[in-house]
């Protein structure tokens, strides 16, 4: 429900969005390094910071959710959160980037493949861009050659035009976020979780659409950040053209609770009202110390 100084929200022009007025969440967003980092993954756009969020939106559901869908899944902090602590039944993951997808097929039947070449792997700028040229020849090497280009590209992105670390933590360059044992550590977390963990290739709003009224399911929903011309996501992502309102639409007209965050931005704002949707603020740094606002949506008011 948006309010804003002088009139409601169908009459708030895009001009006027910064007048709109949401509730402050409850919950601060938290330090990533006070919670368990569960992705090998290094996510551009990652949700760590609203891991408690997530706790107190699922922790009170009585029944706990059968199955938590995370449609736009990236490094999928949120399901294995949720696998792990077991905050809901099982998770159903989907991530459109295929390369994405690689990976998580090989990290959920493949882990101690994946753990074997983790730890022969010398992280070279040789290494790392013969790796990169090379077609792999199975999916195994496919979510291997995933992982490796998504810890020594700067900031972790994948998407083409994406650089090589350069200095990096300690100065190490290429290696400077390559930590095998932790990373192997990780694995072996996901291959014991793997029997309540799902993931399907393809396009999250459709999979939205497919579990819209599936008793028992709850949706964390991260999708690129695009709208209103933002160009973050298409920086960050090979996929991110999103129909914003069309997932609002499809949120909408399903009956699964849900949560989902977007940046601040007048397009965003309008959807909230015209679906009557909940928001609040979330205040966070980002990676280069700034302040900025994230929303966190939801069917029915949360965190005030
Ligand atoms: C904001 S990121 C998710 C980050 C994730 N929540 C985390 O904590 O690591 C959005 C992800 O959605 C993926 N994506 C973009 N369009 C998609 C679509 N139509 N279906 C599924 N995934 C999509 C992108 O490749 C990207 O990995």
């Amino acid at each position: 429900m948006l309010t804003t100084t002088t009139e409601s929200a169908a009459d708030v022009a895009w001009d006027d969005f910064d007048r709109v007025a949401l509730p402050v969440s409850s919950i601060p967003a938290v330090n990533v390094a006070a919670v368990p980092q569960r992705s090998p993954l290094r996510y551009p756009g990652g949700k760590t910071w609203l891991i408690p969020h997530v706790r107190a939106w699922l922790e009170p559901m009585q029944p706990r959710p059968k199955l938590l869908v995370e449609p736009f899944c990236g490094g999928a902090i949120v399901a294995l959160t949720a696998a792990f602590e077991g905050l809901a039944e099982r998770c159903l993951m989907a991530e459109l980037d295929h390369d994405v997808a690689a990976f998580w097929h090989a990290a959920l039947r493949h882990g101690s493949g994946l753990c074997e070449l983790i730890r022969e792997f010398e992280p070279t700028r040789a290494s790392v861009f013969d790796l990169a040229d090379t077609p792999p020849p199975d999916l195994l090497a496919h979510g291997f050659r995933t992982l490796v280009l998504n810890r020594t590209r700067r900031g972790g992105i994948l998407a083409s035009g994406a650089t090589l670390a350069r200095s990096g933590e300690n100065n190490k360059g290429v290696a400077s976020r390559w930590y095998p044992e932790t990373l192997v550590r990780r694995l072996q977390d996901i291959e014991a979780h793997s029997e309540r963990i799902s993931f399907c290739e393809g396009d999250g709003l459709a999979l939205l659409q497919t579990v819209a009224d599936l008793p028992g399911a709850v949706a964390f929903v991260d999708p690129p950040y695009t709208a209103g011309g933002k160009r973050a996501g298409s920086r960050l992502y090979a996929h991110h053209a999103l129909d914003h309102r069309s997932l609002f639409k499809t949120l909408a007209e399903s009956s699964i609770e849900f949560l989902m965050t977007y940046d601040r931005a007048p397009e965003i704002i309008d959807l909230i009202g015209e679906f009557d949707f909940h928001a609040v603020e979330v205040m966070m740094k980002n990676t280069h110390h700034a302040s900025v606002t994230e929303l966190v949506i939801s069917r029915r008011s949360l965190f005030t």
